[in-house]
């Protein structure tokens, strides 16, 4: 019989490392919940020493996400293992991953620890954690660039203080396939030996392209946990895809003799929700889940999928949750719209259903159909936006060829409309200095991308914005025919965020 491969999710924790990501605790349940849809293993939530957001969403992921295991992240201090198992408590099973630095130059230049006292922290902070729950993950940092023998120390220190997960981090992107199997092979035999207790794991970075293919290697090495994040999102250029583990692994049952628990037609969804939420677009050809995944642009190739879809595919897109294309035009009314919603499997409160309705039919006559694609975008930028937010209402432009752009935006809160006009050296900019006025706070506008959703000249553009204000960055995604339009949706959705934190609550993304 084959072995259970864990699947740990980072995608809460270090994807949400990732520059200009930032999520509210609301949005983390809801990755969470859908997270626990798609059976990971293991949740990693957050962070909890790092903020109150972090520790907010942890503590409200253990309560309310049922299915997964749940795991803070905290450093060899007491003050981190404790925090982490507070935001813990209420979870039904639960993990406190410790991780401390162990190579040279992280330990001499950024810790100024020597090795013998990193050993003790390990040991002492494992102890304080097993006070608290017994399923315990310790990661010595930067192990791929770590003195292996003292690489084996750590871990062995790590288990005899009580880990029971034992996971080697490629925190920088430096190994190498062949090379990383070889390591992960002395720490299968030099520290988990016959113990059928203690889990080898891994947790890749992208930095050369590498974190999957060095994730997979692992398996051979006899690991059994592999950490991702869905749609490779992390730190600099990213972690292991965790859809792309779990698919590589079931489709290629025959190579990798691990068993998975997860449930496949979910991925599509889990990264439609990460990519919506946290603002970050996915790579047309991204593996899995990029929109050309299971496109067929040459004529042979297409010819050969419509005899047999085998001839050039080796996944089946229903095995992802990708539905078959679902089109709605502009004489298609309420039922024909909640029909397409239940296929697409939202489930819409009244609200949502209404504003997403109406933003569907007002496209819709702009553009005559609105393909899959454009009803996801509409149902994420209209559903579970809360009352007191703001919104737009419309934007216009005055001024002559001979005088800069001047937006007049009007925006709606809680019933009452109001206008707000800013100039700018463009119409994008123009629109942004409008909108810094409606919600009264200056910031600047750190990344700014466009990306068509549908073909055609009248295509549908997807605006991704981040903005920052002084250490805080905010992210917002707006949706429309109109590319001025579809930032000014953008920027209000990443303004709208700044609120929460302005009205004293944190949400975690300083
Ligand atoms: O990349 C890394 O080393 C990490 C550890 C905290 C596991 O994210
Ligand atoms: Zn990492």
């Amino acid at each position: 019989m084959s072995d259970q491969l864990i699947i740990f999710d980072t995608t809460l924790r270090d994807g949400e490392q990732a520059p200009g990501i930032a999520l509210s605790p609301d949005d983390k349940v809801a990755i969470a919940t859908q997270l626990a849809k798609l059976k990971v293993d293991v949740i990693e939530a957050g962070f909890a020493a790092a903020s109150l957001g972090d520790y907010e969403a942890i503590s409200r992921i253990a309560e309310e996400v049922q299915g997964p295991t749940i795991a803070s992240l905290a450093r060899t201090e007491p003050n981190d293992i404790d925090r982490a198992a507070d935001a813990l408590a209420k979870a039904v099973k639960k993990r406190i991953h410790v991780f401390i630095s162990t190579s040279t130059i992280h330990m001499e230049r950024m810790l100024r620890m020597t090795p013998d006292q990193v050993l003790q922290s390990i040991t002492e902070s494992i102890h304080r954690a097993r006070r608290y729950t017994e399923d315990i993950e310790f990661s010595p940092q930067d192990a791929t660039r770590t003195d292996p023998s003292f690489l084996i120390a750590t871990c062995r220190a790590a288990v005899e203080a009580g880990a029971t997960t034992i996971n080697i981090p490629d925190t920088v992107g430096y190994a190498v396939p062949s090379d990383f199997v070889a390591l992960m092979k002395r720490v299968y035999n030099e520290v988990r030996g016959g113990n059928d207790d203690i889990i080898i794991s891994t947790h890749c970075h992208n930095d050369l392209g590498l974190a999957v293919a060095n994730s997979l290697s692992a398996i051979e090495a006899g690991a059994r946990q592999i950490e991702g994040a869905i749609n490779g999102i992390g730190e600099r250029a990213g972690n292991t895809s965790t859809e792309e583990i779990i698919m590589a692994v079931r489709t290629r049952q025959d190579y990798f003799d691990v068993e998975i628990e997860a449930d496949t037609t979910q991925i599509f969804e889990t990264s439609r929700l990460v990519s919506k939420l946290t603002g970050y677009p996915i790579q047309f050809n991204k593996a899995v889940v990029g929109r050309n995944a299971f496109a067929h642009e040459s004529g042979i190739h297409q010819h050969g999928v419509l005899r047999d879809r085998e001839t050039y595919e080796i996944m089946d897109p229903e095995l992802i949750g990708h539905q078959s294309m679902i089109v709605l035009g502009k004489h298609s009314g309420r039922a024909a719209f909640s029909d397409a919603m239940t296929k697409l499997g939202y489930t819409l409160e009244d609200d949502d259903f209404a504003r997403a309705f109406n933003r569907f039919k007002e496209l819709a006559d702009r553009k005559g159909e609105i393909s899959e694609e454009g009803l996801r975008a509409i149902i994420s930028e209209e559903a579970g936006t809360a009352e007191e937010q703001i919104r737009l209402a419309s934007i216009h432009f005055e001024g002559g060829s001979n005088k800069d752009p001047e937006a007049v935006v009007v925006v709606e809160q809680g019933g009452k409309r109001r206008e707000a006009t800013g100039t700018g050296d463009g119409m994008v900019n123009a629109t942004f200095n409008a909108i810094q006025d409606v919600f009264n706070v200056a910031a600047a506008l750190v990344d700014y991308r466009v990306s068509p959703l549908t073909s055609g000249a009248d295509a549908m553009a997807e605006v991704n914005v981040i903005i920052q204000i002084g250490a805080s960055v905010y992210s917002g995604r707006g949706v429309s025919t109109d590319v001025v339009e579809g930032s000014a949706r953008a920027f209000v959705a990443a303004f709208n965020k700044t609120l929460i934190d302005r009205d004293g609550v944190v949400t975690g993304d300083s």
